[in-house]
């Protein structure tokens, strides 16, 4: 592990140090990759001792429950959050699920932000109310519709901030102030991760995050986390996910998360800059109606944006709408024009990647839930989604105008 004095240091230095030193036994500066399934004891008393959890520091018997590899990426992540402790999962769809069983029991009651991603959405709609959890989905950018919301057995309230895909905000101290300290606050914020905002410090109990996204950063594995409490990451551990559900993900893939976050402070600068570029010019153009981005004054949060993403990081996502007469097209024939004659960015979900991605969430991330649900989060058909990379500005600029010319 690291000598550096972790507590005072810039978030560029922590999150290449944090979680990782030379390993114990070679010296590797690369943490190694643990590619093993078990782990062997001295005998049958030290075996005995380890599973029982009574050898101080961090001692894995078996990798369902723990791994070297995935354990250094756990700390990278619960220091760069501010957590005091953290779960990594094999998907940003096992940390949601494994939030759902630790903390919901038949009988509770949660409050989820009617915009969630689509994977979440199925949970909040299907997977929740079949196990008899009272699901309420409102507005969580209207706090007075969140306090009216609130039931005596409400237990959760859950959002994403800024949210997919429409780049809504989500105020996390006043939701934290409404929610008291009975009820459990928890974000995802795989569209904003540290250096941009730290949810954890504005009062969420939990962050989770897709790594699959911005934290890992390259587009090349899935994988997931979940930041909080010491004593609610035990309670997810031991009663969820590795235990039951088993979604750890690969020693691999965790050595992929390592090597990806050295970057991460540099990649969402970048992605920033390049995101507001794209943004200015979308919101120039004569075919567009509307840009839904949090960095420009336009936007209706722009001063939440201020205050709770840092730095002036607004980050690489953004959406956006086309007038509905594009050379005689409506909006949706026109957008489906306008992505199909794209050549740098990518027709593809996901995000985060150094490679620019655009969709269509009607079709698309979104393509599983209801028009009624779309309407109501505001995702109209005509609505493009994109996943501004790390290529020139200039040249996404200029690959978006060629491809309005060919309309
Ligand atoms: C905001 C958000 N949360 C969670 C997920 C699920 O993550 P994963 O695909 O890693 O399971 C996604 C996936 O796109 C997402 O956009």
């Amino acid at each position: 592990m690291s000598n550096i004095d972790l507590k005072n240091v810039d978030f560029e230095t922590l999150v290449i140090h944090a979680g990782q030193g030379p390993d114990s036994a070679y010296g590797a500066l690369a943490t190694p990759i643990y590619q093993t399934s078990t782990f062997c004891f001295d005998s049958v008393e030290d075996g005995a001792a380890k599973f029982a959890q009574q050898v101080p520091g961090f001692h894995p018997v078996y990798s369902r429950a723990g791994n070297p590899t995935t354990r250094a990426f756990e700390l990278k992540c619960a220091a760069i959050e501010g957590g005091e402790d953290a779960v990594a999962t094999a998907s940003g769809m096992g940390a949601v699920g494994s939030v759902m069983l630790a903390f919901l029991h038949p009988g509770d009651h949660v409050i989820f932000d009617t915009a969630v991603y689509g994977g979440t959405n199925y949970v909040a709609s299907i997977n929740l109310p079949g196990l008899n959890v009272e699901v309420s989905r409102v507005d969580t950018s209207d706090l007075e519709a969140v306090k009216a919301a609130i039931r005596p057995n409400t237990k959760m309230i859950y959002f994403e901030t800024p949210n997919n895909p429409m780049m809504k905000l989500t105020d996390v101290a006043a939701i934290r102030a409404i929610a008291g300290d009975k009820i459990m606050v928890v974000v995802d914020a795989t569209f904003a991760p540290p250096p941009q905002q730290h949810v954890l410090k504005l009062g969420a109990d939990i962050v989770l995050h897709s790594i699959t996204k911005y934290i890992n950063g390259h587009g090349d594995c899935l994988g997931g986390v979940i930041v909080g409490k010491a004593a609610d990451m035990g309670k997810i551990r031991l009663n969820c996910v590795t235990k039951i559900n088993g979604c750890p993900p690969s020693p691999f893939n965790s050595f992929l998360v390592l090597r990806g976050m050295k970057t991460l402070a540099l990649r969402i600068q970048k992605h920033s800059d390049n995101a507001m570029a794209v943004a200015r010019y979308l919101e120039a153009n004569p075919y567009v109606k509307t840009v839904y981005y949090p960095g420009l004054e336009s936007h209706p949060q722009h001063e939440l944006a201020c205050r709770q993403m840092e730095n002036g990081l607004f980050g690489g996502m953004l959406s956006f709408e086309l007038k509905d007469d594009v050379k005689g097209l409506s909006s949706f024939e026109a957008g489906k024009k306008l992505l199909n004659h794209l050549k740098i960015a990518s027709i593809a979900v996901s995000l985060g990647d150094p490679d620019t991605l655009i969709e269509h969430p009607a079709s698309m991330t979104h393509a599983n839930v209801t028009p009624e649900d779309r309407a109501a989060a505001g995702i109209s058909d005509g609505l493009i989604r994109m996943s501004v990379g790390l290529e020139s500005a200039n040249d996404l600029i200029a690959d978006l105008q060629q491809a309005f010319d060919a309309i």
